[in-house]
């Protein structure tokens, strides 16, 4: 008797735990329930996937959406449609928006308005202060919340723990594991007079410098060890935090961008001015080098796109009033196929950094994996299609890449959530109808 379907796959290569296979995939009531060769069973959608690799759904574990408050610079809906664009299945979202997602109140206001809106599935990080470090470890647990997300230094937005009293009382209320923004907000003041008043944007690496990220990765990682709480590092740009975090591989984890794997100052602030921009910055080529050692050598865990919109006009004051931060989901994806094509990974890397990564870090239920019973999410790509990223292509509200000009080899062509393919070969499919990321600490 042959099996029916929702939806099959047909005929792609599967990046499974056991490594890439060519099958078909079955999906039934948003979940994978076959994986193999298929010929004999029937489905209300079929998908031709010859010659396309089938990856388990990116997750992009950090992403700023800037609603409520910001919206000329993004929305939910703005924000998840750049995502599915470029194949990402699942977003963590930031909680430096205005109000800051730092209560119950503002948790659920940020449920309410993705309802409906979204077009991938969505979780929201609530934000560390002073104000409501006790609150946390309730917070935490709250629907559809990703966890804490700590700002060590300023960035955009007011949130922030500067101080090791308030950052280990956050850091004691709570089990899940603390995103953190790592750099050292007291240096950063001391620091901020070689920038004050105008510089060079090619001084932002210089203000925030090496020491200014690993001295909070140093205070972080004492006191996470002091109360035996895990950590998430986000946006690690520096040699020397590679060197110390592999040596607390217990307790910490650890996220890179494309953006700092693939840029390098001089030069992108040379090309790219104060849209190169970013907290922690773009560093030299020998910390790009190292952050390269640390993927390869498995330090690594996630990559985040730290997808952070700031309009032209926002990007275009002179430095430092120009605020900090690049968008990126759309980007994702193809940029980090193109170094698979570089052969600086492989494939079977890049889809441990963004779908099983994400799940073991956070503790996701149901996603990142290709296997049976998952969430049928998939990032279907094209490993042999060779395209020139541009600022038209770009949905977001921003409009604009770091990486416009840029060829590519390697792009997503569709994309699905829980069985529901949401982008076609650059068009939205259907509604928006993304829900919220589950975990397993929470169910
Ligand atoms: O460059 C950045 N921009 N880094 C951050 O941590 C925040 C982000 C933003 O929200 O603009």
């Amino acid at each position: 008797m042959s099996e029916t379907f929702d939806l099959i796959l047909r005929g792609g290569t599967c990046l499974t735990p056991g490594g890439a296979a060519a099958a078909d995939v079955g999906v039934r009531e948003g979940r994978i329930a076959a994986i193999g060769a298929l010929d004999a069973g029937a489905a209300a959608e079929v998908f031709d996937a010859s010659g396309l690799h089938v990856l388990p759904g990116v997750i992009d574990t950090q992403v700023h959406f800037r609603e409520p408050g910001l919206e000329h610079k993004e929305d939910l809906g703005t924000g998840t449609a750049a995502a599915a664009l470029g194949g990402v299945t699942a977003v963590f979202e930031m909680p430096n928006t205005k109000p800051p997602t730092v209560d119950a109140a503002a948790l659920a206001d940020k449920c309410r308005r993705a309802k409906g809106r979204v077009w991938v599935d969505t979780a929201f990080f609530v934000g560390a202060a002073d104000e409501n470090a006790e609150a946390l470890a309730d917070l935490e647990r709250q629907p559809a919340c990703a966890g804490v997300k700590i700002f060590m230094g300023s960035s955009t937005g007011t949130l922030l723990v500067p101080d090791d009293a308030t950052l280990a009382r956050v850091l004691a209320n709570g089990t899940r594991r603390c995103a953190v923004h790592s750099e050292d907000e007291a240096r950063l003041k001391e620091r901020f007079a070689l920038v004050e008043g105008g510089a060079p944007v090619h001084r932002h690496a210089e203000w925030r410098d090496v020491e200014t990220s690993a001295a909070a990765t140093r205070r972080l990682l004492a006191l996470a060890r002091g109360v035996g709480r895990r950590v998430h590092v986000l946006h690690v740009t520096t040699g020397d935090e590679m060197t110390l975090l592999a040596q607390h591989r217990d307790i910490a984890t650890v996220e890179v961008t494309p953006q700092h794997l693939t840029l390098a100052a001089p030069e992108a602030y040379d090309r790219l001015g104060t849209y190169a921009q970013m907290n922690p910055p773009i560093r030299d080529a020998a910390h790009r080098e190292a952050l390269w050692a640390a993927v390869r050598g498995g330090v690594v865990d996630c990559l985040g796109s730290d997808h952070a919109p700031h309009t032209r006009e926002e990007k275009d004051r002179p430095y430092p009033e120009s605020p900090s931060g690049m968008p990126g989901v759309q980007t994702l994806v193809p940029v980090m196929l193109d170094h698979v094509h570089a052969g600086r990974l492989t494939l079977e890397r890049l889809v441990d950094l963004t779908s099983a990564g994400p799940a073991r870090v956070f503790g996701i239920a149901g996603k990142g994996r290709l296997a049976l019973g998952y969430d049928a999410d998939f990032t279907v790509v094209d490993l042999a299609a060779e395209r020139t990223i541009t600022d038209q292509w770009i949905v977001s509200r921003c409009g604009w890449t770091p990486f416009a000009g840029r060829t590519v080899r390697g792009w997503p062509v569709a994309t699905v959530v829980r069985g529901r393919p949401v982008m076609r070969d650059g068009d939205l499919l259907g509604d928006p109808s993304g829900e919220a990321v589950r975990f397993q600490e929470c169910l």
